[in-house]
Protein backbone atom coordinates (compact mmCIF):
# COMPACT_ATOMS: atom_id res chain seq x y z
CA UNK A 1 0.00 0.00 0.00
CA UNK A 2 1.40 3.05 -1.23
CA UNK A 3 -1.50 5.70 0.06
CA UNK A 4 -4.75 5.88 2.69
CA UNK A 5 -7.40 8.29 3.14
CA UNK A 6 -8.36 8.71 6.64
CA UNK A 7 -11.44 10.09 7.96
CA UNK A 8 -10.86 12.46 11.00
CA UNK A 9 -14.00 13.74 12.83
CA UNK A 10 -14.40 16.50 15.70
CA UNK A 11 -16.06 16.26 18.77
CA UNK A 12 -18.23 17.84 21.54
CA UNK A 13 -17.77 18.36 24.91
CA UNK A 14 -21.84 18.22 25.76
CA UNK A 15 -20.71 18.64 29.45
CA UNK A 16 -17.10 19.62 30.56
CA UNK A 17 -16.67 20.21 34.17
CA UNK A 18 -13.31 21.27 36.22
CA UNK A 19 -13.14 19.76 39.62
CA UNK A 20 -9.44 20.90 40.41
CA UNK A 21 -6.12 22.47 39.45
CA UNK A 22 -3.35 20.13 39.62
CA UNK A 23 0.66 19.81 40.44
CA UNK A 24 1.59 19.48 37.00
CA UNK A 25 -0.63 22.44 35.96
CA UNK A 26 -3.15 20.28 34.04
CA UNK A 27 -7.12 21.17 35.46
CA UNK A 28 -9.12 17.60 36.84
CA UNK A 29 -11.93 17.47 34.44
CA UNK A 30 -15.33 15.17 34.13
CA UNK A 31 -16.27 15.59 31.04
CA UNK A 32 -18.76 13.79 28.13
CA UNK A 33 -17.23 13.32 24.87
CA UNK A 34 -19.46 12.99 22.05
CA UNK A 35 -18.10 12.04 18.39
CA UNK A 36 -19.80 14.04 15.50
CA UNK A 37 -19.78 13.92 11.90
CA UNK A 38 -18.39 16.93 10.81
CA UNK A 39 -14.95 16.11 9.48
CA UNK A 40 -11.13 16.73 7.91
CA UNK A 41 -9.68 14.52 5.37
CA UNK A 42 -5.79 12.92 5.59
CA UNK A 43 -4.37 11.43 2.77
CA UNK A 44 -1.27 10.37 3.60
CA UNK A 45 1.50 8.74 0.90
CA UNK A 46 4.73 7.47 1.57
CA UNK A 47 7.70 9.30 1.08
CA UNK A 48 11.15 8.14 1.35
CA UNK A 49 12.29 10.17 4.30
CA UNK A 50 10.47 12.94 6.57
CA UNK A 51 7.43 14.50 6.91
CA UNK A 52 5.59 16.91 4.43
CA UNK A 53 2.40 18.81 5.58
CA UNK A 54 -0.15 20.31 2.66
CA UNK A 55 -3.11 22.29 3.89
CA UNK A 56 -5.00 24.84 2.05
CA UNK A 57 -6.58 26.63 4.68
CA UNK A 58 -4.39 29.65 5.83
CA UNK A 59 -4.93 28.95 10.03
CA UNK A 60 -3.44 25.72 10.10
CA UNK A 61 -0.32 26.01 12.08
CA UNK A 62 2.76 24.33 9.57
CA UNK A 63 5.01 24.83 13.09
CA UNK A 64 4.36 22.64 15.77
CA UNK A 65 1.66 21.08 14.06
CA UNK A 66 0.02 18.31 15.95
CA UNK A 67 0.24 16.38 12.89
CA UNK A 68 4.12 16.87 12.61
CA UNK A 69 4.49 16.46 16.42
CA UNK A 70 2.89 12.85 16.16
CA UNK A 71 5.27 11.63 13.27
CA UNK A 72 8.57 12.84 15.31
CA UNK A 73 7.02 10.56 18.47
CA UNK A 74 6.52 7.83 16.21
CA UNK A 75 9.51 7.53 14.80
CA UNK A 76 11.49 8.59 18.11
CA UNK A 77 9.38 5.33 19.83
CA UNK A 78 9.03 3.23 17.20
CA UNK A 79 12.03 3.35 14.64
CA UNK A 80 11.12 2.41 11.35
CA UNK A 81 12.18 3.41 7.53
CA UNK A 82 10.06 5.66 5.66
CA UNK A 83 8.69 8.83 5.81
CA UNK A 84 4.80 10.30 4.82
CA UNK A 85 3.47 13.18 2.90
CA UNK A 86 -0.05 14.23 4.42
CA UNK A 87 -2.55 16.19 2.49
CA UNK A 88 -4.99 17.74 4.81
CA UNK A 89 -8.74 18.64 3.79
CA UNK A 90 -10.11 21.18 6.83
CA UNK A 91 -13.47 21.62 7.37
CA UNK A 92 -13.33 21.92 11.21
CA UNK A 93 -12.98 24.98 12.52
CA UNK A 94 -9.07 25.82 13.95
CA UNK A 95 -9.26 26.57 17.80
CA UNK A 96 -12.59 26.46 17.80
CA UNK A 97 -13.10 23.60 21.12
CA UNK A 98 -14.16 20.54 18.55
CA UNK A 99 -10.96 18.88 18.78
CA UNK A 100 -9.82 18.97 15.24
CA UNK A 101 -5.87 19.04 15.77
CA UNK A 102 -6.42 16.10 18.72
CA UNK A 103 -8.50 14.58 15.72
CA UNK A 104 -5.96 15.06 13.01
CA UNK A 105 -3.41 13.46 15.32
CA UNK A 106 -5.02 10.59 16.33
CA UNK A 107 -5.88 9.72 12.82
CA UNK A 108 -2.51 10.14 11.35
CA UNK A 109 -1.47 8.10 13.86
CA UNK A 110 -4.25 5.11 13.23
CA UNK A 111 -3.30 5.84 9.24
CA UNK A 112 0.67 5.43 9.70
CA UNK A 113 -0.43 2.06 11.85
CA UNK A 114 -1.86 1.08 8.89
CA UNK A 115 0.28 2.17 5.59
CA UNK A 116 3.48 0.97 7.65
CA UNK A 117 2.18 -1.90 8.83
CA UNK A 118 3.22 -0.85 12.55
CA UNK A 119 1.54 -3.57 14.74
CA UNK A 120 0.89 -1.15 17.26
CA UNK A 121 -1.78 -1.90 19.69
CA UNK A 122 -4.50 0.24 20.92
CA UNK A 123 -3.32 0.57 24.03
CA UNK A 124 0.32 1.58 22.49
CA UNK A 125 -1.40 4.46 20.41
CA UNK A 126 -3.46 5.34 23.54
CA UNK A 127 -0.10 5.87 25.36
CA UNK A 128 1.41 8.00 22.19
CA UNK A 129 -1.60 9.62 22.05
CA UNK A 130 -1.79 10.84 25.40
CA UNK A 131 1.29 12.48 24.53
CA UNK A 132 0.37 14.56 22.38
CA UNK A 133 -2.57 15.93 24.12
CA UNK A 134 -5.80 15.57 25.93
CA UNK A 135 -8.04 15.05 23.70
CA UNK A 136 -6.45 12.56 21.41
CA UNK A 137 -7.08 9.26 23.00
CA UNK A 138 -10.51 10.24 22.65
CA UNK A 139 -9.81 9.92 19.01
CA UNK A 140 -7.97 6.91 19.05
CA UNK A 141 -10.46 5.01 21.24
CA UNK A 142 -13.78 3.34 19.37
CA UNK A 143 -15.97 5.24 21.63
CA UNK A 144 -18.45 7.32 20.36
CA UNK A 145 -19.71 8.40 23.57
CA UNK A 146 -17.34 8.83 26.62
CA UNK A 147 -16.85 10.22 29.98
CA UNK A 148 -13.33 11.53 30.23
CA UNK A 149 -11.38 11.95 33.13
CA UNK A 150 -8.07 12.78 34.34
CA UNK A 151 -7.10 15.31 32.03
CA UNK A 152 -9.29 13.93 29.26
CA UNK A 153 -7.30 11.39 28.72
CA UNK A 154 -9.21 8.43 30.43
CA UNK A 155 -12.33 7.45 28.76
CA UNK A 156 -14.93 5.09 29.53
CA UNK A 157 -17.28 4.31 27.25
CA UNK A 158 -21.26 5.23 27.16
CA UNK A 159 -23.58 3.14 25.37
CA UNK A 160 -26.20 6.27 23.15
CA UNK A 161 -28.54 4.21 20.69
CA UNK A 162 -29.93 7.02 19.94
CA UNK A 163 -28.44 9.12 16.86
CA UNK A 164 -28.33 13.04 18.11
CA UNK A 165 -28.31 16.25 15.41
CA UNK A 166 -26.77 19.36 16.37
CA UNK A 167 -26.53 22.77 15.45
CA UNK A 168 -22.68 24.50 15.50
CA UNK A 169 -22.43 28.30 15.28
CA UNK A 170 -19.15 28.23 14.71
CA UNK A 171 -16.86 31.35 14.97
CA UNK A 172 -13.68 32.47 12.35
CA UNK A 173 -11.75 33.05 15.35
CA UNK A 174 -10.10 29.97 17.42
CA UNK A 175 -9.44 30.67 21.42
CA UNK A 176 -6.72 29.68 22.94
CA UNK A 177 -7.07 26.34 25.33
CA UNK A 178 -4.33 27.61 27.42
CA UNK A 179 -5.92 31.03 27.71
CA UNK A 180 -9.29 30.14 28.59
CA UNK A 181 -7.78 27.29 31.48
CA UNK A 182 -5.69 29.96 32.60
CA UNK A 183 -8.63 32.17 33.20
CA UNK A 184 -10.10 30.16 35.36
CA UNK A 185 -11.83 31.56 38.40
CA UNK A 186 -10.65 28.53 40.50
CA UNK A 187 -11.95 29.31 43.99
CA UNK A 188 -15.28 29.03 42.52
CA UNK A 189 -14.57 25.75 40.76
CA UNK A 190 -14.38 23.21 43.35
CA UNK A 191 -16.85 20.83 41.52
CA UNK A 192 -17.59 17.65 44.13
CA UNK A 193 -16.96 14.52 42.04
CA UNK A 194 -19.88 13.14 43.54
CA UNK A 195 -22.33 15.57 41.81
CA UNK A 196 -20.75 15.63 38.59
CA UNK A 197 -20.78 12.20 38.30
CA UNK A 198 -24.83 12.00 39.16
CA UNK A 199 -25.06 14.87 36.79
CA UNK A 200 -23.64 13.55 33.89
CA UNK A 201 -25.32 9.71 34.71
CA UNK A 202 -28.70 11.42 34.61
CA UNK A 203 -27.68 13.82 31.44
CA UNK A 204 -27.47 10.04 29.68
CA UNK A 205 -30.21 8.47 31.26
CA UNK A 206 -32.38 11.47 30.03
CA UNK A 207 -30.47 11.54 26.50
CA UNK A 208 -30.89 7.51 26.28
CA UNK A 209 -34.63 8.29 27.12
CA UNK A 210 -34.52 11.11 24.43
CA UNK A 211 -35.42 13.62 27.43
CA UNK A 212 -33.88 16.83 26.04
CA UNK A 213 -35.08 19.26 28.14
CA UNK A 214 -34.61 17.10 31.47
CA UNK A 215 -31.10 15.92 29.99
CA UNK A 216 -29.57 20.01 29.10
CA UNK A 217 -30.56 21.08 32.46
CA UNK A 218 -27.43 19.13 33.99
CA UNK A 219 -25.12 20.11 31.19
CA UNK A 220 -22.64 22.41 32.01
CA UNK A 221 -19.36 23.92 30.69
CA UNK A 222 -16.96 25.01 33.56
CA UNK A 223 -15.02 26.92 30.55
CA UNK A 224 -17.30 28.73 29.30
CA UNK A 225 -17.22 31.86 31.91
CA UNK A 226 -13.78 32.36 31.30
CA UNK A 227 -13.86 32.06 27.01
CA UNK A 228 -16.50 34.59 27.70
CA UNK A 229 -14.23 36.78 29.80
CA UNK A 230 -11.53 36.40 27.20
CA UNK A 231 -14.31 37.09 24.38
CA UNK A 232 -17.33 39.33 25.48
CA UNK A 233 -18.98 38.78 22.17
CA UNK A 234 -19.26 35.26 23.28
CA UNK A 235 -21.62 35.95 25.99
CA UNK A 236 -23.80 37.88 24.00
CA UNK A 237 -24.27 35.53 20.88
CA UNK A 238 -25.01 32.80 23.67
CA UNK A 239 -27.29 35.32 25.52
CA UNK A 240 -29.19 36.15 21.61
CA UNK A 241 -29.07 32.23 20.95
CA UNK A 242 -30.50 31.44 24.14
CA UNK A 243 -33.28 33.73 23.64
CA UNK A 244 -34.94 31.94 20.21
CA UNK A 245 -35.82 29.02 22.19
CA UNK A 246 -34.56 26.53 20.74
CA UNK A 247 -33.09 24.54 23.91
CA UNK A 248 -30.09 25.29 25.94
CA UNK A 249 -27.14 26.70 23.63
CA UNK A 250 -23.95 25.15 25.19
CA UNK A 251 -20.18 25.82 24.21
CA UNK A 252 -17.71 22.93 23.35
CA UNK A 253 -14.39 22.47 25.14
CA UNK A 254 -12.86 25.71 25.49
CA UNK A 255 -14.82 27.53 22.82
CA UNK A 256 -15.80 29.48 21.21
CA UNK A 257 -17.88 26.94 18.77
CA UNK A 258 -21.43 27.03 20.36
CA UNK A 259 -23.79 24.49 19.73
CA UNK A 260 -27.70 23.06 20.03
CA UNK A 261 -29.16 19.05 20.84
CA UNK A 262 -32.06 17.77 18.57
CA UNK A 263 -33.45 14.41 17.94
CA UNK A 264 -34.11 14.71 14.62
CA UNK A 265 -32.82 16.37 11.43
CA UNK A 266 -36.07 18.38 10.63
CA UNK A 267 -35.87 19.90 13.81
CA UNK A 268 -32.08 20.74 13.45
CA UNK A 269 -33.05 22.52 9.94
CA UNK A 270 -35.89 24.40 11.65
CA UNK A 271 -33.53 25.56 13.93
CA UNK A 272 -30.51 26.58 11.26
CA UNK A 273 -33.13 28.84 9.85
CA UNK A 274 -34.59 30.26 12.67
CA UNK A 275 -30.71 31.18 13.98
CA UNK A 276 -29.70 31.89 10.04
CA UNK A 277 -32.10 35.05 10.32
CA UNK A 278 -31.12 36.11 13.54
CA UNK A 279 -26.86 35.62 13.33
CA UNK A 280 -25.11 38.36 15.03
CA UNK A 281 -21.76 38.11 13.16
CA UNK A 282 -22.28 37.69 9.74
CA UNK A 283 -18.86 36.28 10.10
CA UNK A 284 -20.10 33.29 11.80
CA UNK A 285 -20.85 30.11 10.05
CA UNK A 286 -23.36 27.43 10.99
CA UNK A 287 -23.23 23.57 10.60
CA UNK A 288 -25.67 20.94 10.86
CA UNK A 289 -23.75 17.58 12.14
CA UNK A 290 -24.99 14.08 13.94
CA UNK A 291 -23.34 11.32 16.14
CA UNK A 292 -21.03 9.14 14.01
O1 LIG B 1 -3.47 18.69 26.56
P1 LIG B 1 -3.44 19.85 25.63
O2 LIG B 1 -2.08 20.10 25.07
O3 LIG B 1 -4.49 19.77 24.58
O4 LIG B 1 -3.80 21.11 26.51
C1 LIG B 1 -3.58 22.44 26.09
C2 LIG B 1 -3.52 23.31 27.31
O5 LIG B 1 -4.80 23.36 27.96
C3 LIG B 1 -2.55 22.83 28.37
O6 LIG B 1 -1.29 23.35 28.16
C4 LIG B 1 -3.17 23.35 29.65
O7 LIG B 1 -2.80 24.70 29.83
C5 LIG B 1 -4.67 23.33 29.37
N1 LIG B 1 -5.33 22.13 29.91
C6 LIG B 1 -5.57 22.05 31.28
N2 LIG B 1 -6.23 20.95 31.79
C7 LIG B 1 -6.67 19.97 30.98
C8 LIG B 1 -6.44 20.04 29.59
C9 LIG B 1 -5.77 21.15 29.09
O8 LIG B 1 -5.18 22.95 32.05
N3 LIG B 1 -7.32 18.94 31.50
Amino acid sequence: MRSLSVESPAKLNLSLRVLRKRKDGYHELYTLFHRISLRDTLQLSKRKEGIRLYCSHPKVPKRGNLIVEAFRLLKRQFPFQGGVTVRLTKRIPVGGGLGGGSSNAAHFLLGMNRLYRLGLSQKKLLTLGAKLGSDVPFFLSDHRYAVGTGRGEKLQGLSLRRKLWFLLICSPKGLSTRKVYQGLRLERRWTSLTRVRHDVKITSAFLQRGKFRQATQFLKNDLQASAERIRPSLMKARESLSALQLGRCQMSGSGPTLFFIFLSKRKTQQALSKVRNHLLSKSSSLALCHSF
